[in-house]
């Protein structure tokens, strides 16, 4: 699974980067998201039919939260760490601790908070950028 991952990852890191003058939040989805959520959002990426649980459609968050982006909720579900197992296991990786064990190696720990906190925010504001 984790090598399927990687490889389809790939796959699309190539095609993110030659797309010019992307937000960092999209050319991360691009990159770490896509392959599960799809390169809209729609649930419909290339992994989608490997996984137990379908990759929740990212374009309707505002709409079933009544109008309003529910910014913390999906923050804290892109992270992870802190996230109360709900029902049963979580097919989605953990952000946070994947993010964090990159960004330290450069950053050191405190450091690597920082920026692994700010790819978190530039991601989340980047879903909100999808709400339809
Ligand atoms: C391996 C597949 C996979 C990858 C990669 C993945 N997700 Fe998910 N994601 C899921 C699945 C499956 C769910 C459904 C909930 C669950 O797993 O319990 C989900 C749920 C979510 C939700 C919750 C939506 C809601 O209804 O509140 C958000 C937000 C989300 N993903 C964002 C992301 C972001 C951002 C990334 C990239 C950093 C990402 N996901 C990468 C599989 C994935």
């Amino acid at each position: 699974m984790r090598l399927l991952i990687a490889l389809a990852l790939a796959t699309m890191a190539c095609q993110a980067s030659r797309a010019q003058e992307m937000s960092y939040g999209q050319a991360e989805y691009l990159n770490s998201c896509a392959v599960c959520h799809g390169v809209d959002g729609k649930g419909d990426g290339p992994l989608r039919d490997l996984l137990i649980k379908r990759p929740a459609d990212l374009t309707h968050l505002s709409e079933r939260n009544g109008g309003t982006f529910p910014y913390s909720r999906v923050f804290a579900t892109i992270d992870g760490r802190y996230a109360i197992p709900s029902h049963g296991d979580r097919e989605m990786p953990v952000w946070g601790r994947q993010f964090l064990e990159d960004d330290a190696k450069t950053y050191g720990p405190s450091g690597g908070e920082v920026v692994t906190t700010e790819r978190i925010h530039n991601l989340t504001g980047y879903i909100e950028t999808l709400q339809h």
